[in-house]
């Protein structure tokens, strides 16, 4: 089912999601969800909150561990997703997010990530990546602590861009 994906300032956007205590359907309703909305609006990737859900169940397109053009997209759910910094020099990938209209900035993140979490049966599932795909887990799991990209870059790109939101308001 589609879901509207809420948009920056929504301050829903900036709380803390809640663990997932147990994979059931609830939880594989909600993948769902996020999967359609994701695929229907395009993108690399989806948080919960995004959809208005605080629950840390994120989806990541995995076919950019690849780094090859044309790709076609493989995306999947990681439930409780936990960032361990492999490689903490810092990198910078020009992002954008579903939530943030209109705006895509370079932000510095920690090179090289691991990600570890539950997939949707439950069993434990671990990805590392560099790069833009490094960048989208650190981006997605900091969803689910009511982060967005824009938290990251300059006070003054920021401003611009709060003072350019709140004119289109
Ligand atoms: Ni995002």
């Amino acid at each position: 089912m589609l879901r509207p994906v809420l948009q920056y300032p929504d301050p829903r956007l900036a709380r803390v999601s809640e663990p997932v205590a147990e994979v059931d359907d609830e939880i594989r309703a909600l993948a769902q969800d996020m999967l359609d909305t994701l695929t229907s609006v395009g993108g690399v990737g989806i948080a919960a909150p995004q959809i208005g859900v605080h629950r840390r169940v994120v989806i990541i397109d995995v076919s950019q561990e690849n780094d090859a053009p044309d790709h076609p997209q493989d995306f999947k759910v990681f439930i409780n997703p936990v960032i361990t910094v492999l490689d903490p020099a810092g990198h910078e990938e020009l992002e954008g997010c579903l939530s943030v209209p209109d705006l895509r900035a370079k932000v510095k993140r920690p090179r090289r990530v691991a990600l570890d979490a539950l997939d949707l049966d439950g069993k434990p599932v671990h990805i590392e990546g560099e790069g833009y795909y490094g960048a989208c887990m650190q981006h997605e799991t900091d969803h689910l602590d009511g982060k967005l990209f824009i938290d990251h870059i300059s006070y003054l790109k920021r401003s611009l861009y709060d003072k350019k939101m709140k004119k289109k308001r």
